[in-house]
């Protein structure tokens, strides 16, 4: 990939500012958690695993930063920095997932002593986003099998490099597929209101060569009954334990119009995106940002003053509507309920064992 969406440096977080893209490629650096906080809530950072990775950074730069002596004073101020961090977006279950990585360091601060318990936090953060770019490489090489010469793939909102570590989740399947000389056409959903779709799954693609069509949230349907889509591949910010999946608000849409036409909707994600404490999809808590973002267009008045607007970020695609979820342990096919458990357990049985085997082999 021709850029980094997240660094770590000896002085700070630097972050490839997503709000200027594609106009301008500028990079934010972040001196302390408060910022990296800010980046996260303004979405100069953004997509589920990325923000995971941005937290982490965050609190391994509170702890880098703080002149603490005591382990007391020390562990209250990095679980303020946690706390910080938790704040940002409610949706993205990756974001708890790496504050709690994190958290696990700090809480072993009397066992290491302070030194050493910033070293193993810079560690853990630069962990996390190596394992990341891994875990988005093995979901490619699972996924890319599912596209074939010719294809039409449509996919939501940004999924890619500049979601996550590196590489991407949805996007990842696409540059696997291409890496293999595979020839398809991608269709990028403009992604109302804050235009992932066209301003940054196009731009990285077009940094990779990658041709892509953009085509606005409304056109889908009328592509479908054309016949140019193929597959449909999504991200997705959290999955409940019935595989009801949360991701960026349209996904749920799009999902309907792929059952009617037959089309097969796949979700894309790490298994660090499956949060098994969640019964079903309605338990997931769904962001609401400020109605600024529907009623202007980059700083002008889009709708009329006064009038009401609102502002969902996610919505849920009901796991009935997914035909299979690709992560970084295979292709989950349902029931979801049952197999998304067998691949967590899979997840944590690696971490500690080594590499067993999957539950469909
Ligand atoms: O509001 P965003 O831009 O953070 O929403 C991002 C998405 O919905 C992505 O599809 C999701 O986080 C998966 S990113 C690999």
């Amino acid at each position: 990939m021709k850029f980094r969406t997240i660094e770590w440096k000896r002085d700070g977080v630097r972050i490839l500012d997503q709000r200027r893209l594609p106009q301008e490629v500028r990079y934010l650096d972040c001196r302390d958690a408060s910022a990296v906080a800010q980046a996260i809530r303004t979405m100069a950072i953004r997509g589920a695993p990325a923000i995971g990775i941005a937290a982490a950074m965050g609190i391994a730069l509170a702890a880098r930063k703080s002149l603490s002596h005591q382990p007391k004073s020390f562990l209250k101020t990095l679980e303020k920095a946690c706390d910080e961090m938790r704040q940002t977006r409610p949706t993205a279950v990756n974001l708890f997932w790496a504050v709690d990585r994190m958290k696990n360091v700090v809480n072993e601060v009397c066992t290491y002593g302070i030194d050493e318990t910033k070293d193993r936090l810079v560690k853990e953060a630069l962990n996390i986003l190596k394992e990341d770019v891994e875990i988005n490489r093995k979901i490619g090489i699972y996924g890319k099998k599912l596209i074939k010469d010719g294809d039409g793939v449509l996919t939501h909102c940004n999924a890619g490099t500049l979601a996550t570590g590196g590489y991407g989740t949805a996007l990842g399947v696409i540059y696997a597929a291409w890496a293999e000389r595979k020839r398809f056409r991608v269709f990028a959903d403009e992604t109302r209101p804050q235009l992932q779709g066209a301003r940054l799954t196009a731009w990285e693609l077009a940094q990779e060569k990658i041709p892509v069509t953009v085509i606005t949230d409304n056109m889908a349907g009328w592509l479908m009954t054309k016949g140019e889509i193929n597959l449909v591949l999504v991200g997705a910010d959290r999955i409940a334990r019935n595989g009801d999946t949360a991701n960026k608000i349209g996904t749920y849409s799009l999902a309907v119009l792929s059952k009617w036409h037959n089309i097969p909707f796949y979700v894309v994600a790490p298994t660090s995106t499956l949060d098994l404490t969640i019964r079903s999809g309605s338990d997931i808590p769904i962001e609401e940002r400020s109605i600024r973002e529907i009623t202007h267009f980059r700083g002008s008045p889009i709708t009329p003053k006064g009038v009401k607007a609102f502002n969902p970020a996610f919505d849920v695609t009901p796991h009935s509507l997914i035909h299979a979820i690709i992560t970084e342990k295979g292709i989950i096919q349902k029931p979801f309920h049952k197999n998304l458990k067998k691949y967590l357990q899979l997840r944590i049985l690696n971490s500690e064992l080594g590499t067993p085997k999957r539950p469909d082999e």
